[in-house]
């Protein structure tokens, strides 16, 4: 049975129950303490907790998931992969324990012939929470399976949560017995490879918090009603009904794997390692995929880390594999052909997300490159310094900077004939992690319980009356002090104002928060921000300026005009920048972030090279030009359906039944989903100037614009100094460009001219330092400190020059200075010297190390430097010591 079968025979079962069938969410998840969509029930969080209501009772959908914890386990179990799908049916407070356990019985037992999914019901296990008396019995008395088929465990496998605080519960789940061949008997509790789990029902009913472990967590209250989530895994199901051996080998995944072999030209079931690979590639391929159609693009943090992991990971499985060409266009390519069917948008996006894809590819391989010529210079330095071990923050450095991968680094360093420091490694990396737990750990703070939302919630959406007015009268509905609810709030205090309806700008979409006030009879209330804390509900962070407010009072709220003004401009413009970044650059310029304010807009998109001066004052003119043409902007609220079929781009965490909002600059030429506020025609925006353009991490650049009276102020300001700098300089200004050149070309002359004087004087001192040489032991040697010079390169001419006065008797020169601030060491040798066993590079270390420092080369002139200037004379005589002792 082919997977799209499953998934078809699974929503049709439950959609003849009543279920309504929605589609899949996207991967991204529009939860900020969760980057994507772990499981099935992440889009359903707030109708579990009874945030929002459900759109129906009973629910089921095939959804996308992305788990990437177990990430090293890839390709080395039957069951892990990064992108997988969950199907899964809904109960908000309707079916519980029982229905849950029935049906999923009826759909797994029910022959294939009749719809269902055909398992014998000898080959199915069950486990149960530990004191989960109710469930056992269903399974037991109502199902009518034998007892001994019934295991009970605890927290670690039978209590669902998806590691956040939010809805949680005890679980019940099936297992499918694979045979004596894949592990030992006893059922689930025994063996988890033969044993493998299909389907997990969860009966939702609990809220847990203070997480601390996997088992070590709090329950802190009930939901407000009893719910089931359940998960199928698909990919699971499909391996077992298609007789294969493993996730990797069903029909969605299969292909990219016989592309990689195909391009290796090595077979798949022949080496373990090599197989380990082909699923490593054919996993990430397929997830990376997915993840780009889902509107993620590879950056340095986030979710575009993760995805960049995934596609490097894979180019680094393909060159062991052999494969050192590119290869994603290929494996791409044989993946979207194997998911198309389920996700039409692959074939539709296909051109973006395949040059996404190849673009990626291509940087890294340049990254690959320029690593490895970092390597060999830090190997090389290694080497030289007379060291056989690469420091541990060298593969840090490359590692973390470079993106160049430690596995990697040993391999070259291994044949150069170089350790690595790996301990030294492991403890950097380990630090860092730390870091990023305790950023975790912080993110998860700032997740407020959102439980004191819920029944402002319930009483309906916050009106938002801002697209067309900037004052309303309403009502407060609600105030928050310090996450408790409270019936007032006095003068001076801080708190959070729930209203039925305002004006005021939440947060959101890039552009932020209004400013503003809220009046009433007796209070002003100045609005420090204002943000979504759940879907639907807007709310007001105030400070209570004067008077005291309280629930149900009237209430105005009032925009900061000129402000609004302001940020509508950059907003818009922001959409203009975006619609000429694809004009020049084309459709894979695609949106990375953006952020606009009063006066400001930064946007950040894919692309991996600086752009060139001419392309970014064309982009400039098109936004301009744009401006100048009038251009008036539409907005249209549509489904989700109808937004894609109209081609707006900026799809990103919407899921089913949302409704959107179109906004249109000149019609389809610029066509975003957006929430933000605009003008009415462009030439509201006045002014667009681009102030620079930047990298932010490999593969993203950042524009970034002033817009309207700011924009004029900026020029203006540049218009002053160029007027002072055209007096300064004395020359008009279409001439300044020509007089600075022509006044770094006289500096350029004057430099030159003072180097000639400084050679000449250096010179002229070698006859008289030549003649100061004294003996020691059986050489003759210079040690003198020439104070102050103008680097260690000048010593170093010196030090040879006066080397070669000396003739060819053994003789050693040492020459010191002091080059901005610090010594410095030069130490020549001559063929006698040598001869005699005197080697530069030992006596420099040597000397070096008197100045707190090191230094190194070959024995013929080896030169060094240290921190203290004051032991310069020691650390001559040093040199002086061991000559005359060797
Ligand atoms: N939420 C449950 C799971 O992911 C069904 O296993």
């Amino acid at each position: 049975m082919r997977t799209a079968e499953i998934a078809q025979r699974y929503l049709d079962f439950f959609e003849k129950k009543d279920h309504l069938i929605v589609p899949s969410a996207s991967l991204v998840s529009d939860d900020p303490s969760l980057l994507f969509t772990v499981a099935g029930m992440v889009p359903m969080i707030p109708y579990l907790t009874g945030v929002v209501p459900a759109p129906h009772p009973r629910i089921a959908d095939l959804q996308k998931c992305i788990r990437t914890n177990d990430i090293e386990e890839v390709g080395r179990t039957a069951r892990h992969g990064t992108f997988f799908q969950m199907l899964g049916n809904w109960s908000f407070g309707d079916y519980f324990k029982e229905g849950a356990i029935r049906y999923a019985w009826e759909l797994l037992t029910t022959s294939e012939s009749d719809g269902g999914l055909g398992f014998d019901e000898r080959d199915l296990w069950v486990t149960v929470y530990e004191t989960d008396d109710e469930a056992e019995a269903i399974w037991r008395d109502v199902i009518g399976l034998k007892p001994e088929r019934i295991q009970r465990l605890g927290r670690a496998d039978n209590y669902w949560n998806t590691g956040q605080p939010g809805p949680g519960g005890p679980d019940s789940e099936i297992f499918f017995d694979r045979g004596p061949s894949y592990g030992k008997d006893g059922g689930p509790a025994a063996d988890d490879t033969r044993f493998l789990e299909i389907w997990n029902l969860v009966f939702m009913q609990d809220l847990i918090d203070n997480i601390r472990g996997k088992t070590e967590f709090d329950i802190t209250g009930e939901l407000p009603m009893k719910n089931i989530d359940t998960g199928m895994g698909l990919e699971r199901v499909a391996f077992l009904k298609q007789g294969v051996e493993n996730m990797y080998e069903t029909d969605q995944v299969r292909p990219v794997l016989d592309r990689a072999v195909e391009l290796s030209g090595r077979p798949y079931g022949a080496v373990h390692e090599d197989d380990v690979r082909f699923r490593v590639v054919a996993d990430h391929v397929r997830s990376s995929l997915m993840l780009l159609s889902d509107g993620v693009r590879p950056s340095n943090e986030g979710r575009g880390y993760i995805l960049r992991r995934l596609m490097r990971r894979t180019v680094r499985a393909m060159r062991l594999l052999g494969v050192d060409e590119p290869a994603f266009p290929e494996l791409f390519l044989a993946s979207k052909e194997a998911m198309k069917t389920a996700y039409p948008v692959l074939e539709k996006e296909w051109a973006t997300l395949s040059a996404s894809a190849a673009a990626e590819e291509e940087t890294f391989r340049r990254t690959l490159a320029q690593g490895s010529t970092i390597l060999d210079l830090a190997l090389d330095e290694t080497r030289k310094a007379g060291g056989s071990t690469l420091s541990g923050s060298e593969a840090f450095l490359l590692h973390d900077t470079y993106g160049f991968p430690i596995d990697l680094t040993m391999e070259v360093a291994e044949e150069a004939g170089l350790d690595v420091d790996r301990p030294a490694f492991d403890e950097l990396m380990r630090a860092q992690r730390e870091r990023a737990k305790a950023d975790a750990r912080s993110r998860k703070r700032q997740r407020a319980d959102v439980s004191v939302y819920r029944d402002l919630r319930a009483a309906g959406e916050t009106v938002f009356a801002g697209y067309t007015d900037l004052r309303t009268d309403s009502r407060i509905l609600g105030i928050i002090v310090d996450g408790v609810p409270v019936q007032q709030a006095t003068e001076g205090q801080v708190a959070e104002v729930i209203l039925a309806e305002t004006t005021l700008y939440a947060e959101s979409g890039g552009q932020v928060a209004d400013k503003g006030t809220i009046v009433g009879a007796g209070f002003e209330l100045d609005v420090l921000d204002v943000q979504r804390p759940v879907p639907g509900l807007i709310s007001h962070t105030v400070h209570v300026d004067s008077g005291g407010v309280a629930v149900d009072d009237r209430a105005t709220t009032v925009v900061d005009a000129a402000n609004r003004h302001a940020a509508r401009q950059a907003h818009s413009a922001t959409h203009l920048i975006h619609a000429a970044l694809r004009d020049t650059l084309g459709k894979t310029a695609t949106q990375a972030g953006s952020l606009n304010r009063a006066g400001y807009m930064r946007f950040d998109f894919t692309w991996s090279q600086p752009l060139s001066p001419e392309t970014r004052s064309e982009i400039e003119d098109i936004a301009n030009r744009a401006v100048d043409d009038a251009l008036e902007v539409t907005t249209r609220v549509v489904s989700l359906d109808e937004a894609k079929e109209a081609g707006a781009m900026a799809l990103f965490g919407e899921k089913y039944g949302d409704v959107v909002r179109m906004v249109d600059i000149g019609g389809p030429w610029s066509r975003e989903l957006c929430g933000g506020t605009h003008v009415s025609t462009s030439s509201e925006i006045g002014l667009v100037s681009v102030v620079g353009e930047s990298s932010v991490g490999s593969s993203n650049r950042r524009i970034e614009a002033l817009v309207g009276q700011n924009a004029f102020r900026e020029l203006a300001a540049e218009r002053t100094i160029v007027s002072q700098l055209s007096a300064a300089l004395k020359a008009p200004r279409d001439q300044l460009a020509a007089r600075i050149e022509e006044l770094q070309s006289h500096l350029k002359a004057a430099e030159k001219r003072i180097a000639q004087f400084e050679a000449k004087e250096r010179a002229g001192r070698v006859p008289a330092l030549a003649d100061s040489a004294v003996h020691a032991g059986s050489y003759r040697v210079v040690a003198t400190s020439l104070g102050e010079v103008g680097s260690a390169d000048d010593v170093r001419t010196l030090a040879l020059s006066v080397r070669e006065r000396l003739g060819s008797e053994a003789a050693v020169v040492a020459l010191g200075g002091v080059a901005a601030g610090r010594p410095v060491v030069v130490i020549a040798t001559n063929d006698a010297a040598r001869a005699s066993g005197a080697k530069a590079g030992a006596l420099v270390r040597l000397s070096a190390g008197v100045l707190g420092g090191g230094g190194g080369g070959k024995d013929d002139v080896a030169q060094g430097g240290g921190t203290d200037a004051s032991a310069l004379e020691a650390a001559l005589e040093a040199v002086v010591t061991e000559l005359t002792t060797a």
